[in-house]
């Protein structure tokens, strides 16, 4: 990822607002839309990692963001020695993709980055995310999110909001907002924590704490359910994806070895089965025979 961003045009670094690279890897000739994209320095990245069979459609309100961002276009292109550009950019609201021209189940992988929070309708940003995905398609982004719902006087505080604190959802409200828009099971990649240092502004926000988190949404109707559960599923990481040769680490609770056989909950195995990560791994069994739950230690304590 390093190596990538050294080849950015250094206008659109210089206007990124975004927090981290959250970018997943092995998307070879997928489908990309960047919600938010401000400057475009993730659509320039992905625009790489996709290759010359993939596309990358950038997506945000602000003209003088995308004018960065259309500018280098041609010539970042030509230094990836492709043909014509793989990607684009387009004006419009993240709760209105439609209004932006974009297709039901038109893209594979949806990417944003710092963007949601600031969003004063996010169940309708979720929604349009799961009409806009393929089946087998991921929402994967990164955004700040808060251990309780935030009283008034933060939500309305100009300063927060400029600081992408202001909108941070309650962590366990999204949670339930995913699953309402069809998103059940939402993995945690990474999690870390965003402090307010101005005291002025510590005073504003008292004890909540805010978390950046990188999410991974997949669309996979009627194959995930709401809770992990054991049908004695395995599954083997073929090692397929670049720079992930050895392991390749799905969550921050999953982690595969190359060749090696491991046992996975159903929906893990829906998502390494039926999702574009298919053609990386290789999973065994099916849902017939169910051994109870595969992700709940407490209870499995209760029940033994
Ligand atoms: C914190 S910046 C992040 C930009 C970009 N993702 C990056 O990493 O540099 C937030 C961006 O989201 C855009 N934005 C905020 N709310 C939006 C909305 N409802 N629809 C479209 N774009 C929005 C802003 O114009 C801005 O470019």
């Amino acid at each position: 990822m390093r190596e990538l961003l050294q080849a950015v045009p250094g206008e659109v670094l210089a206007k990124f607002y975004g927090c981290g690279s959250p970018l997943p890897l092995g998307i070879v000739g997928l489908k990309v839309l960047d919600l938010g994209c401000g400057s475009g320095r993730d659509c320039y990245v992905c625009s790489a990692l996709v290759g010359e069979s993939g596309s990358v459609l950038g997506l945000d309100m602000t003209a003088e963001q995308l004018k960065v961002a259309e500018e280098h276009v041609g010539e970042f292109s030509r230094s990836l020695g492709y043909s014509k550009p793989n990607m684009r950019f387009v004006k419009g609201l993240i709760e209105y993709l439609d209004e932006a021209g974009i297709l039901d189940a038109s893209v594979d992988l949806v990417i944003s980055n710092c963007v949601v929070n600031l969003s004063p309708d996010k169940p309708r940003v979720l929604q349009e995310v799961f009409r806009v995905l393929a089946d087998g398609g991921e929402f994967y982004f990164s955004d700040v999110y808060c251990d309780r719902r935030l009283p008034l006087s933060v939500t309305s505080h100009e300063v927060l909001w400029g600081e992408c604190i202001a909108g941070a959802m309650y962590v366990q409200d999204f949670v339930r907002e995913a699953s309402k828009a069809g998103f059940l099971d939402a993995r945690v990649v990474s999690m870390s924590p965003v402090r307010v240092e101005d005291p002025k502004l510590l005073k504003v926000v008292g004890s909540a704490k805010f978390y950046s988190i990188t999410y991974r949404l997949f669309k996979l109707p009627g194959l995930l359910e709401p809770t992990q559960e054991d049908y004695g599923q395995l599954v083997t990481y073929k090692g397929t994806i670049e720079e992930q040769e050895q392991t390749y680490a799905l969550d921050n609770q999953h982690k595969f070895e190359t060749g090696k056989l491991q046992a996975v909950s159903g929906n893990t195995a829906a998502i390494l089965k039926d999702s574009w990560l298919s053609q990386h791994f290789k999973v065994m069994g099916d849902q017939r025979t169910h051994y109870g739950s595969a992700g709940d230690p407490a209870l499995a304590k209760e029940l033994a």
